[in-house]
Parts: C-alpha cells; sequence; structure tokens
C-alpha cells in the first residue's frame, strides 16, 4: 500500500488483502473503516474521494487481519442473539451456535415461570449467556463464574451495559467453588476440545482455558454432571463437541440422570445436551 490514498481506494486495496483469508474481504475492509473513522457506511461512500488521512493505521487494522485475527478482537464488537456485546482477548468470541444453547434453556424454563429461578453458568466467558437468559427470563437471578480475571473483567463491562448488575453476579471461582446458595438450574459451554487437538490459526487467538477441556476433551462435561446431580437441580444444559454425545450418554446414565435429550445444531451435528433431575 502506498500513501495519500483516497477512502475508495484504501477500500480497495484492503479488499486484496482480505481475499484470501475472508470470504466477505470487502464487507470487511468497510468494517474496519467504520470501526476506525467511527462513522456509518453511509458516510464512508459520501466521502469515498476524499484524502484517507488515517491510512497508516487503517493499513495496520487490515494487516493483523490479514495475520487472522479475529476481526471482532480488532473492532471489540460481537453479534450474539441480535445484540452487540463488547468482546477482547480475554474471552471466547461468542459463536452461534450457543444461541442454541440458550433457546433450550430458556424453553425448559417455561415450565418453572411461576416462581424466581436461580440459575448458575459454569465457565460464563463475555458473559453472552447470562446476560440472555437474564434478559428472556425475567423471573431468574443467574450466578456466573468464571477461572479468567480477565473473562469476568469483559463479562463485567457486557453486565453494566445491559443493565444487570442487580440480576446477574460474577464470581472468580473454578465450577461452582464456595457458591452457596441454591441452584435451580445449571448451564454451560465449557471448554470442550481435548488437549492434544491442533487448533487452526484464527482459534489461537482466542483463550486456551475456553477451549481446552483435557485429555480426552470431555472431562469438565463429566465434572459439570456431577455438580448437577449434587446439587439436585431441575435441569442442566450444556454446549458439548459434536462427537461427545456416546461419552456424555453413558456418563449421565452412570450418575443416574434417565431424562436426558441431545439437540443438533444448524449443520446437523450434535451440540449439546440437557439433563433433568
Ligand atoms: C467455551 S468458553 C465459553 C464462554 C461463554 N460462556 C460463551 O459461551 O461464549 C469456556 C469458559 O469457561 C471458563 N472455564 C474453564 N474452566 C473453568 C472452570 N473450572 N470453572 C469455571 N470456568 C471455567 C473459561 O475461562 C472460559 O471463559
Amino acid at each position: 500500500m502506498s500513501k495519500n490514498k483516497t477512502i475508495k481506494e484504501a477500500i480497495k486495496e484492503a479488499r486484496a488483502v482480505l481475499k484470501d483469508i475472508s470470504d466477505i474481504p470487502q464487507k470487511e475492509a468497510i468494517i474496519l473503516l467504520k470501526y476506525l473513522l467511527k462513522v456509518d457506511e453511509s458516510y464512508l461512500f459520501l466521502h469515498e474521494n476524499d484524502e484517507f488521512k488515517e491510512y497508516k493505521k487503517f493499513k495496520r487494522l487490515v494487516e493483523r487481519r490479514a495475520e487472522d485475527e479475529p476481526i471482532e478482537y480488532i473492532t471489540k464488537k460481537v453479534s450474539f442473539y441480535s445484540r452487540e456485546f463488547f468482546i477482547d482477548k480475554g474471552a471466547l468470541i461468542p459463536r452461534p451456535e450457543t444461541e442454541l444453547l440458550i433457546d433450550e434453556v430458556v424453553k425448559n424454563a417455561k415450565e418453572f415461570q411461576a416462581r424466581q429461578l436461580s440459575i448458575a453458568e459454569i465457565g460464563t466467558g463475555s458473559g453472552i449467556i447470562s446476560i440472555m437468559l437474564a434478559l428472556l427470563l425475567p423471573n431468574a437471578k443467574i450466578t456466573a463464574t468464571d477461572i479468567s480475571k480477565d473473562a469476568l473483567q469483559i463479562a463485567k463491562r457486557n453486565i453494566k451495559k445491559y443493565a444487570l448488575k442487580d440480576r446477574v453476579k460474577l464470581y472468580h471461582a473454578s465450577y461452582l467453588d464456595g457458591i452457596e446458595e441454591e441452584i435451580d438450574i445449571i448451564v454451560s459451554n465449557p471448554p470442550y476440545v481435548a488437549n492434544d487437538f491442533k487448533i487452526q490459526k484464527p482459534l489461537e487467538y482466542e483463550p486456551k482455558e475456553a477451549i481446552f477441556g483435557g485429555d480426552i476433551g470431555d472431562e469438565i462435561l463429566f465434572d459439570i454432571v456431577d455438580i448437577a446431580k449434587e446439587k439436585s437441580v431441575l435441569f442442566l444444559a450444556c454446549e458439548m463437541g459434536y462427537d461427545q454425545r456416546e461419552s456424555i450418554s453413558r456418563y449421565l446414565k452412570n450418575r443416574g440422570f434417565e431424562d436426558f435429550y441431545f439437540y443438533k445444531d444448524l449443520a446437523g451435528l450434535d451440540r449439546g445436551f440437557v439433563a433433568k433431575h
């Protein structure tokens, strides 16, 4: 890239740089520009022939993206369940399939609408699950834990954004260690990838403790099943790996859960389960 470009030229150049790592290079170039200049898309088109003074900064953002850094970490924004959340490197970028976990919890919680529900989320990350559940279930209060202080800072910012400080409480804890109150429902999207799994480049930007779940991958899920059993919850809902149905099914039966089902993601793969007491 050379100096003194117009906005239009800068977009064209960025598109050429990003086409190898993105299916939507033009769109990503525009997202990065909007973020840098803090303007909307119509501004960019009205000023497309203006000289672009922040070109060098833009070039740096495009280079970061070309190195496969997720665009959400660059712009510090992520869309989840049709809402916008703050995101940064300390927390996993929310995935669209996790919206299904929320739908499962809401569907099963409807049965208990008449009462106040106490929900615990293990491994809240950016806080998106707890926040969405608080928004969708007005009769629920949420206890959310994470072992990562960085993730909890991000969750805190999102809870503030949605004015939910009174209903979503954060704890720096492993699992539900030290949480004394009664819990009706446990929900979790825990790390469930095997430690030796070779992850692709964009995932390398995300926190390891948010991805890897043990030598096999399902160890944390098993621990959570044990906790749900011990706490006699109304139900437990978890996201899991597409190939973990058999081992989890076996573990749930082994722990005395008889009423459980698995749900699929939009690609038709097993993606999670709900186990009732
Ligand atoms: C897959 S991420 C999910 C983040 C967020 N809930 C979501 O769905 O986008 C898993 C989260 O669990 C946290 N975690 C890992 N082990 C944990 C443990 N033993 N207790 C509590 N949180 C844990 C990680 O730090 C990470 O934030």
